[in-house]
């Protein structure tokens, strides 16, 4: 029988170590608006079913009187739970304790956690606040980061890893996120930086406040480095949860199914007139998303960086599958460099998780122009091209409207292994919009004609009869079939149900060389 004291010494250290940094600095952090490590994963998980190890884990410094401070469980909060009855593995920073800086044991938490997260095949869901490299501890914090960064990196595309940043996040802290699949980021109350403000001011003289460096709005809307924005801390825990809903545990698993009450079969006949007469007129691609996916869910990613393309999840039949799509409202759904690299890392990141990709397609090109040739529009335009060439999962992809030029080839073309490949009626595949074509090829007839502006017209009227429609391709067999557009969904869940002992694969290789 296990001595009364003994369990009674047990039962005050983990009240200990539930405290964190003590009572006072659990305050102040409620009262920045902030919630505790251990509060949040209460949020995150289901009800009760978290289970924490390394509880009694201490550090092992003695420099700069940290020997004096000692703290149950340091500053990270490790374990497991479960979500939607699934199981992940967490990490959760505890900003009461130095920060939640990270040092010798509080990156052996960490990876202790990857490694079962990797062995075990589940998802690994990190929260951060952190300051970053404990700078007592030195040269052992570097270590200890570059140990999780190469876990992180080892376990890409084997299980999905979440990161969210719940508060001032530097240094180290910001790039195992950056190496995870996907960033939250709560709004006015999470910052990244790689260097904090005051480094800023002495390396730059820069004046900048830790929003303007790097807060939520910075990251999802100019630097593309966070994938969802929520309004509160509560917000972005469960929007975690829902990311998941749509992802399999692992490489080995199928997409989650989820019973949806939406018919199989639904037809929608406003899909027929959604698309504006005037090909030059926009329309939002959202709506058409939305008219077709069960329920109308879609769960969108990085929403507001290169909204010229939209990219995220969804369910046909209860499956879930992940959306491509050229957005004609924003920039015409032009390709440009932030456009194709967004949408090139998310079809990757399909593609290791089994997930199938539909893609929308109404694109009038690459975005040409100086800045983006100097800026390397070819470079990031072939990340997406080779992101399309190499996934290997079902890809159906529906023209809706234009398919011009090398934007049609990248578009999961039949050529680049597309599965299914359906036009609506008005879509126009050719080599370039007939405006364009023609002012080259009939450049000097323009020139010496009589009224110059008519013969224009009637060369355009021409050419875009006989090029920009889809029969063309579909003479050729570039694309599988023409559809009223109301049939959209019923067609698109046949196919994938068709495809759904789909089996490619790629050359063996040790892996291949994306123009990064
Ligand atoms: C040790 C740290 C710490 C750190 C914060 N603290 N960061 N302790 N190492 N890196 C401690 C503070 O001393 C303070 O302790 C407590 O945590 C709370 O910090 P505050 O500064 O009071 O909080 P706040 O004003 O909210 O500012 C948060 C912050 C700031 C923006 C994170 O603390 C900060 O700039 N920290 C340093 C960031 C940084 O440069 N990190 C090193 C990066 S180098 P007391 O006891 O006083 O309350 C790095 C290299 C890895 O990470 C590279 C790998 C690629």
């Amino acid at each position: 029988m296990t001595d009364n004291s003994k369990i009674q010494r047990l039962r005050e250290l983990r009240v200990q170590s539930r405290l964190g940094g003590g009572e006072k600095r659990i305050e102040s952090q409620h009262k920045k608006g902030r919630l505790t490590a251990r509060e949040r994963l209460d949020l995150l998980l289901d009800k009760g079913s978290f289970r924490e190890i390394d509880a009694f884990v201490q550090h092992r410094t003695n420099d700069f009187g940290l020997e004096k401070q000692k703290f149950l469980s340091d500053s990270v909060v490790t374990g497991w739970g479960t979500i939607d009855e699934r199981l992940v593995y967490v990490y959760s920073q505890d900003f009461t304790v130095f920060g939640g800086s990270l040092g010798e044991v509080h990156a052996e938490k960490i990876v202790k956690i990857l490694d079962m997260a990797l062995k075990n095949g589940a998802p690994v869901i990190g929260l951060n606040d952190s300051g970053g490299a404990r700078i007592q501890e030195g040269i052992v914090s570097l270590g200890g980061y570059a140990d999780i960064f190469l876990r992180n990196t080892m376990a890409s595309g084997v299980v999905p890893q979440i990161s969210a940043i719940m508060g001032p996040c530097a240094g180290g802290a910001v790039y195992s996120p950056a190496l995870t699949d996907f960033i939250f980021m709560v709004r006015d109350s999470s910052y990244m930086f790689v260097t904090g403000p005051e480094v800023v001011k002495s390396v730059t003289h820069e004046d900048v406040s830790f929003e303007e460096l790097g807060g939520a709005s910075v990251h999802s809307e100019i630097s593309g480095v966070c994938h969802v924005v929520a309004d509160s801390e509560a917000d972005t825990l469960f929007l975690i949860r829902k990311l998941l809903s749509f992802l399999p545990s692992n490489n080995m698993e199928d997409v989650p199914f989820v019973q949806t009450n939406d018919e199989t079969l639904r037809m929608e006949e406003s899909l027929d007139t959604i698309i504006p007469d005037d090909p030059g007129k926009p329309y939002n691609m959202k709506d058409v998303i939305q008219k077709i996916v069960d329920n109308g869910q879609f769960f969108e990613i990085q929403e507001s960086f290169a909204a010229n393309i939209v990219v995220g999840f969804a369910r046909l039949g209860g499956h879930s599958i992940g959306i491509v799509a050229n957005q004609p409202a924003v920039l015409a759904g032009v390709l440009d460099i932030n456009a194709s690299e967004k949408a090139g890392r998310f079809v990757r990141f399909c593609d290791s998780f089994n997930i199938p990709i539909l893609t929308f397609e109404d694109v009038p090109g690459f975005m040409p122009g100086t800045e983006q040739e100097h800026g390397g529009i070819i470079r990031a335009g072939a990340k997406l091209l080779y992101a399309y060439c190499e996934a290997t999962v079902p890809k159906l992809t529906v023209i809706t409207r234009k398919a011009y030029g090398g934007a049609y080839d990248v578009m999961s073309s039949k050529h680049t292994r597309g599965d299914i490949n359906i036009a609506w009626p008005n879509a126009e595949i050719a080599v370039m919009g007939p405006d364009g074509a023609v002012n080259i090829i009939f450049r000097k007839e323009i020139k010496n004609a009589k009224d110059p502006i008519k013969r224009k017209a009637e060369l355009v009227a021409e050419y875009r009869e006989k090029f920009a429609n889809p029969y063309v391709a579909a003479e050729r067999g570039y694309i599988d079939d023409i559809i009223e557009p109301r049939e959209t969904r019923p067609r698109l869940i046949n196919a994938l149900e068709m495809l759904s002992n789909k089996r490619d694969s790629n050359p063996a290789k040790k892996h291949g060389n994306i123009p990064l």
